[in-house]
């Protein structure tokens, strides 16, 4: 099939705590765009609860997909192709979308496209902007992942470093959590380190000073431990200090080892992604680190860092490009790797 500028493809996302449905054509013009998150759903048990999740999507999934196609404004039969995360994500979760966009697929006699969520958070990065020059280095921070990527080319990745333990968006809700700051614990630190002093507290920036193999690698555990044992030896502390005090410990590793990596495979930018990359200093610190570098920096908007369609349509008008539709047989794959 011919994938060009007017190719329009139908996206869905389930894999985690939000719904969502887009439609973008030729790869990078969102024509509409709905989330429905489940924050509330989830709030009162303080994450994400598997069984609530699937149940959410299941009920809500089809409306939005109505939703989608009628603010777009077109007729289901112009819709070219329906892609849909297949991984990585909660494997319940992942069933409702998947069963539903091959159900599409089928009734439309369209492909079906099988995407990677972890590729998806990546070409949001692109949708705002598409002056890539390869190769570039991604930060892919969510609340599963941590990784820094080298892009060759589209679909051509290699992982240069990743975390040993904590995810960063993990690290970021268990502080919150314990700081009593509500959920999702990313954006409640961010308004509350907004109010606090980011030098208050020298928290440990882990793994900064290693050399050889695992030098672009992670590790968040430590920090969240340093956090309590301050906190308990503190109890006067203010919580907008700690959680000014940690972000600017995540940050300074984040874009310190992003920078590096950029600078050892010759990237001509930065791509940030993942819901992590909604947090306000993190934008601001990579940007200036980029310009300080020479480095052309890509951060999506807020709207596009969080699980949403639009990426998913994204990365997959990429993939039928370079692939083709994926075969029906192909199913949910809760651990999908980005590199194999
Ligand atoms: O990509 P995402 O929406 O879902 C996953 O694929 O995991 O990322 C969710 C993560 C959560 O850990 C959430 O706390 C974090 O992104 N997050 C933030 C901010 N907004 C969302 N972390 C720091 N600052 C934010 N403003
Ligand atoms: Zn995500």
């Amino acid at each position: 099939m011919n994938v060009d500028d007017s190719t329009l493809i139908l996206g869905i996302e389930t894999s985690c705590d939000e719904t969502a449905s887009a439609l973008v054509m030729g790869g990078y013009d969102v024509v509409s765009s709905v989330v429905s998150t489940q924050v509330d759903l989830h709030a009162e048990f303080g994450g994400v609860v598997p069984e609530v999740a699937s149940r959410a999507h299941l009920e809500t999934l089809s409306p939005i997909v109505a939703r989608t196609i009628v603010e777009a404004g077109v007729d289901e039969s112009r819709i070219d192709a329906v892609a849909c995360t297949v991984g990585p994500g909660l494997v319940g979760a992942l069933l409702i979308g998947v069963s539903a966009a091959k159900a599409l697929a089928l009734s439309w006699d369209v492909p079906f496209i099988g995407v990677n969520h972890m590729e998806a958070h990546l070409y949001a990065g692109f949708l705002e902007d598409r002056s890539l020059e390869f190769p570039l280095l991604v930060l892919l921070v969510s609340g599963g992942h941590t990784m820094l990527v080298e892009m060759r080319g589209h679909g051509d990745y290699r992982l240069v470093g990743q975390t040993i333990d904590d995810a960063a968006g993990e690290a970021f809700d268990k502080v919150a959590r314990f700081l009593d700051l509500g959920y999702p614990g990313g954006p409640a630190i961010d308004a509350a380190a907004r109010a606090g002093d980011p030098t208050a507290i020298d928290f440990p920036r882990a793994m900064l000073d290693r050399k050889g193999d695992g030098r672009h690698d992670f590790s968040f555990s430590g920090l969240k431990t340093a956090v309590v044992n301050h906190v308990r030896a503190h109890p006067d502390v203010s919580s907008d200090d700690v959680a000014a005090s940690f972000q600017a410990a995540v940050v300074d590793v984040l874009v310190t080892k992003a920078r590096r990596a950029a600078a050892e495979v010759g990237a001509t930018g930065i791509v940030l992604g993942g819901g992590v990359a909604a947090n306000s200093l993190l934008r601001a610190e990579l940007v200036r680190a980029c310009e300080a570098d020479g480095l052309a920096s890509f951060v999506p908007s807020r709207a596009m860092c969080t699980d949403n369609a639009a990426m998913i349509a994204a990365a997959g008008w990429q993939r039928l490009r370079t692939d083709g539709p994926t075969a029906l047989s192909v199913g949910a794959s809760p651990n999908l790797p980005l590199v194999v």
